[in-house]
């Protein structure tokens, strides 16, 4: 729903492949639609959040909180799985103007931005992302649960919902996953993905995890923040190359959805410039900008306050 015009966090570009939308909520039948905008938008597979422990999601009942009804849990991946069948068998057809609208308008965006939207008559997966538990370790029982549902990936964080980001990630009750999902794959014929997640640090780290628990691949999260060149096995070196991402990134964010949700990219700005001697004071700035002239103004007068270096080092 929502007031916007556009679904601006379904907005991507055909480098991003394979890209899967990811959504949260807690109402079955909104996934079962969801699905379908996702399958409409040449999303490459479906994500259902059940890991969230952030409290505007998980209060309500979505995200991880979902561990706590597993039988809802089932039915919303029931649901989604319904809204990709029915999208294949019956193509995309809300009963709501609306939505139709914001779908077409999205996908007369996403052609702008040079999106081939794919092979309609593929069905994309559905896989979930969790975590091992509400308060409490409850891996072998949540992703038994998850299972009877045969989602086509299981992606776990190795926290509990009550952990939130503190302590560290259980990379063992993630290898007791694998070994579980592994072993109903075998007995039932099914193919569930397995990705482990938490606490990797760079690209090698990673593989090491990969291979010591057996999982099928990793997720990264917060090594990303603010290092694009994390999948690459690299890092961004200086002040000066991480001003240049940072810039590129907010023009490429203006560019694909607008000025008006230039505030997403505050919070990347701020991880951008993490760690550089006199950073509050450059967070501070950065966070409250609204365009990307406007970063670029900031950052170069950083540099040449800092480095001494000319104007015109950074360019668009
Ligand atoms: C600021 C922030 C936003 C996040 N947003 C999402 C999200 O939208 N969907 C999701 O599945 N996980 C989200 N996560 C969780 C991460 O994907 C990941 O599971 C978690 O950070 C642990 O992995 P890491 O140690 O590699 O960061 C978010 C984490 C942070 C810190």
């Amino acid at each position: 729903m929502g007031q916007k015009k556009l679904f601006v966090d379904f907005l991507y570009h055909e480098i991003e492949r394979p890209i899967v939308a990811q959504i949260y909520g807690k109402e079955p039948e909104y996934f079962y639609t969801a699905a379908q905008v996702a399958c409409e938008l040449g999303f490459d597979g479906v994500d259902i959040n059940m890991g969230c422990p952030a409290k505007n999601v998980a209060s309500s009942g979505s995200g991880a909180a979902l561990i706590k009804t597993p039988d809802l849990a089932r039915e919303i991946v029931l649901m989604t799985k319904k809204g990709v069948t029915d999208f294949l068998e019956k193509g995309f057809n809300p009963d709501s103007a609306k939505l139709k609208r914001k779908v077409e308008e999205t996908k007369n965006k996403l052609s702008e931005l040079g999106v081939n939207f794919g092979d309609k008559n593929k069905q994309i997966p559905v896989s979930i992302k969790t975590r091992i538990g509400y308060d409490s370790d409850i891996t072998e029982e949540w992703i038994g649960n998850l299972l009877k549902v045969s989602p086509d990936a299981i992606t776990l964080h190795g926290r509990t919902l009550k952990q939130l980001y503190g302590g560290s990630a259980n990379w063992g009750s993630i290898a007791r996953a694998v070994e579980l999902i592994k072993r109903n794959n075998l007995e039932t014929g099914q193919e569930t993905i397995v990705l482990g997640n938490g606490d990797i640090s760079s690209r090698n780290e990673a593989l090491t995890r990969i291979t010591e628990s057996k999982a099928d691949g990793a997720l990264v999260g917060r090594a990303v923040f603010g290092n694009p060149m994390f999948f690459k096995g690299e890092n961004l070196n200086n002040k000066i190359e991480a001003f240049k991402i940072a810039l590129e990134h907010s023009y490429l964010q203006e560019k694909v959805k607008g000025k008006d949700s230039f505030v997403q990219m505050r919070k990347h700005l701020a991880w951008y410039v993490k760690g550089f001697a006199g950073a509050a004071s450059l967070r501070a700035s950065l966070v409250r900008t609204s365009s990307a002239e406007e970063v670029k103004q900031i950052l170069t007068e950083e540099l040449n306050n800092s480095e001494g270096i000319d104007n015109s080092i950074l360019t668009e």
